[in-house]
């Protein structure tokens, strides 16, 4: 059972996200000071999980820097006080203006997708008189146990450049005044607790300068490998703070680093999933032919990733200790897949209870949607409880 301050919700409009500050700042250093035991262990938060302005500036306090892919996402890591050098921004599709304001704002390195915007890139620095630092974002045809809606390394996946096209990319680069290839940059998928396909990654990466070195006497001084850490939806009670320890040992037992080579981390779940919580009131209690239903006031438009990932997350009913029994746990949305839960053992629940939405820290908010007309969840932060 989790400690949420149930006392402290009962006047407020639910649904709403609420955020175990505590827990984050844990969470936070646990993750600095695990990074720290390795030289050059850079992280950067994946602003894309949680872009909450005030999570964005405790983030930014504990001197992480930021993964973005949007200039709006770009423009959050600034207004949270994370300097310029500390920003990296990937994405396939980075427009004109999304490029000129990241330009600006000379940003650490440009994660490129494609010769085409590299181009672009170039083009847009030599108007500013600049030179733009870029990585390229390579697919290295590497899979990884996750859903498949959220592997991201395969030869079938959008992202990134094939490595089989990497050294002829390289090479019309190299004629390029305005940008300096200063690094790799890798994200095999998201939710992942295995620590072989972050080995498996390493191999690869691994292979990949060997061959860079060999053919064109390349050796950059970043290696970005992305995030993809996952987290314990099951038991976020005993679980709370991922296992960064095992996570960084990974990278630094397999990654082969040339002298003074960088190695960046683009975290986003690890860093913000278990503190957060969708708080909900179960607006209706209703017998089905042969189940029952706990109608509550969130939707999937306040938590997607149910109903689009099939996804796992705990849900306790805060507000009874009776014994349990069996519902499907569904929103108001009129769509049969604002499901978050089915068969779903809970405590006796009546209308009025209180239910929390656990690990929803990642993810949730940040792809709310108004569908239905509904309002945007709004958010409160355990100190605004103190
Ligand atoms: N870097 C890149 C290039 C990414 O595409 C992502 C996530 C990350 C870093 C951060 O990955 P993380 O550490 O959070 O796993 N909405 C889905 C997850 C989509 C992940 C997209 N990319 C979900 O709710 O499971």
């Amino acid at each position: 059972m989790s400690t949420l301050p149930l006392n402290k919700f009962a006047d407020i409009e639910t649904p709403f996200y609420y955020y175990d500050v505590a827990l984050l700042k844990e969470t936070l250093e646990c993750a600095q000071s695990e990074a720290a035991k390795h030289d050059d262990y850079h992280i950067h938060y994946a602003i894309k999980a949680n872009f909450n302005a005030r999570l964005l500036k405790i983030i930014s306090e504990a001197g992480i820097g930021a993964d973005c892919v949007s200039g709006g996402e770009v423009k959050a890591a600034l207004s949270a006080g994370i300097a310029p050098e500390n920003i990296v921004f990937a994405g396939v599709g980075k427009t004109e203006k999304e490029l000129r304001l990241s330009l600006e704002a000379g940003i650490f390195c440009f994660n490129a997708e494609s010769l085409p915007e590299v181009e672009l890139i170039n083009e847009l620095a030599a108007e500013y008189n600049t030179t733009a630092r870029i990585a390229i974002r390579v697919n290295p045809g590497v899979g990884a146990h996750t859903h498949a809606n959220i592997t991201t390394g395969l030869a079938e996946n959008k992202f990134g450049i094939n490595y089989e096209l990497l050294e002829e990319t390289i090479g019309c680069i190299k004629e390029l005044k305005n940008v300096e290839l200063i690094g790799l940059h890798f994200h095999i998928g998201s939710q992942i607790l295995e620590m072989d396909d972050f080995a498996t990654l390493c191999n690869r990466i691994n292979e990949i300068q060997d061959t860079l070195e060999k053919n064109l006497g390349l050796v950059l001084p970043h290696i970005n490998v992305g995030g993809g850490l996952g987290i314990d939806y099951m038991q976020p009670t005993a679980n709370p703070v991922p296992d960064f320890a095992s996570y960084f040992a990974t990278y630094a037992k397999n990654l082969k680093r040339r002298p003074g080579q960088q190695v960046h981390f683009e975290l986003g779940r690890s860093l913000v999933g278990q503190c957060g919580t969708l708080v909900s009131r179960v607006t209706y209690v209703k017998r089905g032919t042969c189940k029952q239903f706990a109608i509550i006031d969130a939707g999937m438009n306040d938590l997607v990733r149910p109903a689009l990932y099939q996804a796992y997350h705990e849900i306790e009913n805060l507000s009874s200790q009776d014994a349990k029994e069996a519902y499907d746990i569904v929103g108001p949305i009129c769509e049969s897949s604002d499901v978050f839960a089915k068969d779903r053992e809970l405590a006796l629940t009546k209308r009025g209870d209180i239910l929390a939405i656990r690990s929803a820290g990642a993810y949730g908010e940040a792809m709310a949607f108004g569908y239905n007309c509904r309002e945007l969840p709004k958010a409160y932060l355990s100190t605004d409880f103190q």
